[in-house]
């Protein structure tokens, strides 16, 4: 089945953080793995340009819109770069295939009879680009918020709009048909709730400003963000051409704060514009840094380049995806970013694959012996770990899907210490070498399931192990590599750090 999978495509009004670097790391690892797994990706990342908060970011910073766009949008670009990441595709909304796109979904919607022209007269926050219902403002010195946070204006202007009150029952019942459409289940339960509580049609154009792209055959229009927005998710994959091939979407990665418009609008207009609504929305969770929010004006965001400077890539990938169950909110502090390293990359892993390879070296001539009968080690952690593996990354638990691999390998370093292969050499000199051989088997898998996750380090482990490049997938594990094989001396891959004081 090919897998198509979206990060959101990043708002340009300011330079990326460390939050836009964990969504789209999450959607590397799964590409990543689907790859190795043989399957065939599209990895789609980009930016979101229009809209009047670029607008106004654009006037705060004396540019043109699209100047300011396209400086901005190359940072995201050069941040796919800097973290790694696989992409197949990046896209930006300002580009013709786009507007292209838009105006032919605006066109279709239209002639099934969802938009009506109307007048919008109510809430609107330009921080979120949403707009929000009195029931759900607060008011603080003389000052309306929605629950973002955000402050919200009275904005009165005609507008057309997408009928999106007939789609409740509609959207009711897809969730209930497809269960796993909205993860985690508390998301969807909420999700649930406010569709339950009546949708109201909603506004899908602006006159108030000029940024976006034009409403076909009515020029004083320009279409809402989010609709522009949405609609880059089918544009990537050619729309309004055919798109069967990788549509509808395996996982479409969002924050849970924009939850609403991809698991509620969304659907509701791919329905409408006869297309099929995307298989899931996954939405994570938010990093507070210190344990405090992170916000532009505490000055506080963490710049991913920064990080990656002074920690290592691939730390910064790990830690990410290990620290916090994926879905909930996590606290982001360089302690336990240190702790991390320390204890689960430098301690565990780097000196199981330490000890092991140096064995090999010094026993057994530095070739790799002949396999044998599967051990314990293999029979209890490591035969079903891909698996396992597989099963937790189906539903985006990437932090239960290292905490399985971390626990093989604490198995595996308990097995090193009770075998003692060292003292082997002189009492039980074969079994001694049939220990180190299962070692070496259980840190092929270990390293071949941990390389979507910190690709070049892993690379660096299975180069160690003398893995040949094709045997770095999925389906090569189920072969034992031959004995004999030279390995090269092994080097650490992990260093320790020294914990703030
Ligand atoms: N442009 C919209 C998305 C349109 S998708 C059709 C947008 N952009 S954004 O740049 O504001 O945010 C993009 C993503 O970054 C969101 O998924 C958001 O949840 C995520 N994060 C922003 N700050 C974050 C944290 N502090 N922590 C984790 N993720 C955060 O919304």
């Amino acid at each position: 089945m090919p897998r198509y999978f979206t990060t959101p495509i990043y708002y340009v009004n300011d330079k990326p953080h460390v939050g836009h670097a964990y969504t789209t790391l999450a959607v590397d690892v799964l590409a990543r793995w689907h790859r190795m797994a043989g399957e065939e990706v599209y990895f789609l990342t980009g930016t979101d340009e229009h809209g009047q908060k670029v607008e106004k970011a654009a006037a705060d910073a004396a540019m043109a819109p699209r100047a300011f766009c396209d400086q901005v949008s190359q940072a995201f670009r050069d941040l796919t770069v800097t973290m790694g990441v696989s992409n197949d595709g990046f896209i930006r909304t300002t580009e013709p295939r786009h507007y292209e796109a838009c105006q032919a979904l605006w066109r279709k919607l239209e002639a099934n009879g969802h938009i009506y022209l109307g007048h919008y007269e109510g809430w609107y926050a330009v921080r979120d680009e949403a707009f929000y219902g009195e029931d759900e403002l607060t008011e603080r010195d003389g000052v309306k918020y929605a629950p973002s946070g955000a402050p919200v204006a009275w904005v009165k202007e005609p507008s057309y709009f997408f009928r999106l009150s007939a789609w409740g029952d509609k959207l009711l019942n897809f969730y209930e048909t497809h269960p796993d459409f909205i993860l985690p289940a508390s998301r969807r339960n909420e999700v649930m709730s406010f569709v339950k509580s009546g949708l109201q049609d909603l506004s899908i154009s602006r006159t108030s400003f000029s940024w976006g792209v034009p409403v076909p055959g009515d020029a004083a229009h320009v279409m809402y963000v989010w609709l522009d927005a949405l609609t880059n998710y089918i544009t990537a994959l050619g729309y309004p051409a055919d798109i069967p091939k990788f549509w509808p979407a395996g996982v479409h990665m969002v924050g849970k704060d924009i939850l609403r418009f991809h698991a509620i609008y969304w659907p509701a207009f791919l329905m409408a514009a006869d297309l099929a609504p995307p298989r899931r929305v996954f939405a994570h969770g938010w990093w507070t840094i210190e344990g405090q929010k992170m916000s532009k004006s505490l000055g506080n965001a963490i710049d991913p380049v920064k990080l990656v400077e002074e920690f290592g890539l691939d730390a910064v990938r790990f830690f990410l995806l290990r620290e916090v169950p994926f879905g909930q909110d996590g606290d982001f502090s360089r302690r336990a970013l240190i702790q991390r390293l320390n204890s689960e990359l430098a301690d565990s892993l780097g000196n199981l694959a330490n000890r092991t390879l140096s064995l090999i070296q010094r026993n057994c001539e530095a070739r790799l012996p002949e396999p044998g009968a599967p051990d314990a080690l293999w029979a209890e952690h490591i035969a079903n770990l891909a698996t396992t593996v597989g099963n937790h990354l189906e539903l985006q638990q990437f932090h239960a899907a290292l905490e399985a691999i971390f626990a093989a390998i604490r198995a595996a370093n308990v097995h090193i210490t009770e075998q003692a292969p060292w003292a082997l050499k002189k009492t039980d000199p074969a079994r001694g070498v049939a220990v180190l051989r299962g070692l070496h088997d259980a840190l092929r898998v270990i390293a071949t399931l941990l390389t979507p996750f910190m690709p070049t380090t892993m690379a660096a482990m299975l180069d160690q192990l003398g893995v040949p490049e094709d045997a770095r997938n999925l389906a090569a594990l189920a072969t034992p590599l031959p004995g004999g094989l030279a390995l090269p001396p092994p080097a650490p891959l992990f260093r320790k750090l020294d914990l703030p004081a």
